[in-house]
């Protein structure tokens, strides 16, 4: 069968609020995007996933969502939206949206009423008892807090000004597929499903239990295994109805951000492939860097996929700490070529690109609400979602007023102008690993070998015609090859056309793609 877009393509995470502003507000906007489409066609990118833009009091910025089928002021307008679906397909993008299913915002209609009184129609809307039980949230204390007016508890797994929607009452499941509808007639080509695994909970509310490997100074959430308050079984039915009404239209992608054991994730490709097309592979977010972890866990992955199920891996996100502070900047040119030759739909998370790092917020400077609520233990998640740098310009061309969060200190020379005009960039090395997947079939959709992994090389083979060499440490290494080939892109970019024997020579830190010679 013809691969779909979401198959062959590359998808580019777009975080609004610091990707590009266009009013001076200082924080980003849809109009700013749509002027930035050229520069994801100049990286190559097949589709751009933004994150929340529906009105938010913005407590999680914006995944407390008020009114699912608006566009917040600060973004735009429902008519900025619909230009930006049209400019983007203009291009040949797609353009994925966030769907925020689990919660919403405290003042969003629907909670307004069901906290109104006990007896109000949409009371049952949302999870409410008289007695909280041991559930944590997320971010931090209890998931259950005491409402006065109504006198009972509600659940949140998040904020407490994000309620959670209770997804076994039939009418929830109808107003938020119909959401999904209101979007795709709108022309979007997929959602990105938050925390979809968390959608249902057990419906007695038994405590979950203690994880014995729980230690202080860990994210405190982690001391309950959440077991009985996410990944039920009962789960599975939405997410195949939610993909059910996709299929009533084109090639539109479900993707579900899920963060579970390999055996649990898969799931969620759901029965004869009915789930989510893409269940979002976090193993790179957080898998040690070395050789014999990477080829693990890769394997582990391919193994457990089921059949005909379609693999996707994702380097970065909004949430967790950017790969180029994780590894350092010399292993991230490293890193990208590895996401950008596995076998599976890769998520590139704006910034990235440019080996945007972690940037430290001085504690005054604070906005996410995890590091209010949780201080000191290094979960926040502002250090990552800084300014997009696209010049040497103030504020590195992000905003002409002042930006909602601090622009990183490296901008002046770390910025897509800059970066444009160097031939040895890792902008320069991501536009030609995404040209090369792009270009090559192989790369695509081609299936996937691990060669013998030894020491700090990890080396594997798609389609019996590129072979990635990957050298994890800074020290050369060396490697047999099981035919000769050519050099086709070293991350160091100063290396092609190199004919090489059965001998292949690694420099520190380098990633090679030989193209082999023809044999078996
Ligand atoms: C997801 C989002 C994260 C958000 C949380 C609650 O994990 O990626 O940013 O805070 O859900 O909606």
């Amino acid at each position: 069968m013809k691969p779909l877009w979401w198959q062959r393509g590359i998808v580019y995470q777009v975080y609004p609020r610091s990707f590009i502003d266009s009013n001076g507000d200082g924080v980003g906007d849809l109009p700013g995007i749509l002027s930035r489409l050229d520069y994801l066609r100049e990286l190559g990118v097949d589709a751009l996933w933004l994150s929340p833009i529906y009105p938010s009091p913005m407590k999680d910025f914006g995944y407390d969502v008020a009114d699912y089928t608006a566009v917040d002021p600060l973004f735009g307008t429902l008519a900025d939206f619909d230009r930006l679906v049209e400019a983007a397909h203009a291009r040949g993008l797609k353009l994925i949206l966030d769907f925020v299913p689990n919660h919403t915002s405290d003042q969003h209609p629907w909670f307004k009423e069901s906290r109104a009184s006990r007896h109000n129609p949409k009371r049952d809307w949302y999870l409410w008892r008289d007695q909280p039980n041991n559930w944590l949230s997320n971010f931090g204390g209890s998931a259950w807090t005491f409402d006065e007016g109504s006198g009972q508890y509600y659940y949140h797994a998040f904020l407490p000004e994000q309620p959670d929607l209770n997804w076994r009452n039939p009418e929830v499941v109808q107003a938020m597929l119909g959401v999904l509808r209101f979007w795709l007639e709108r022309g979007v080509d997929g959602f990105r499903v938050d925390v979809l695994w968390h959608l249902v909970k057990d419906e007695h509310f038994g405590d979950n239990p203690p994880n014995p490997d729980w230690r202080e100074g860990m994210d405190p959430y982690q001391a309950l295994i959440p077991e009985l308050s996410s990944d039920r079984e009962e789960v599975h039915d939405i997410v195949r109805r939610m993909r059910a009404l996709l299929d009533e239209y084109d090639e539109r992608v479900l993707i579900g951000e899920i963060y579970l054991p390999l055996e649990r994730l898969v799931k969620y490709y759901g029965v004869d492939l009915q789930g989510a097309h893409l269940p979002f592979n976090f193993q790179l977010l957080s898998a040690p860097w070395d050789a014999a972890h990477l080829a693990g866990l890769i394997a582990e992955y391919e193994r457990l996929l089921p059949a005909g199920a379609w693999p996707n891996w994702v380097l970065g996100n909004h949430d967790r700490p950017r790969i180029a502070s994780r590894v350092g900047p010399a292993q991230a040119r490293v890193a990208a070529m590895l996401l950008l030759t596995l076998r599976g739909t890769p998520t590139l998370y704006y910034g990235d690109e440019l080996g945007m790092q972690n940037v430290p917020i001085p504690p005054d400077e604070v906005q996410d609400p995890f590091e209010r609520r949780v201080p000191g233990l290094g979960l926040g998640r502002d250090p990552i979602r800084t300014p997009m740098q696209w010049s040497a310009a103030p504020h590195a061309g992000f905003t002409r007023g002042k930006p909602w969060l601090r622009v990183s200190p490296d901008y002046e020379t770390r910025n897509v102008a800059a970066q444009r005009a160097d031939p040895r960039s890792m902008l320069t090395l991501q536009k030609k690993l995404i040209a090369l997947r792009q270009a090559e079939p192989s790369l695509q959709i081609g299936n996937f070998q691990i060669l013998e992994t030894k020491g700090d090389v990890l080396a594997y083979v798609r389609n019996k015609t590129f072979l990635m060499a990957l050298n994890l440490r800074s020290r050369p290494q060396r490697l047999s090859l099981p035919r000769d080939g050519a050099v086709v892109l070293s991350t160091h970019l100063d290396r092609t056309q190199e004919r090489v024997g059965n001998m292949l020579d690694l420099r520190p830190d380098e990633g090679l793609i030989v193209r082999l010679a023809h044999g078996d």
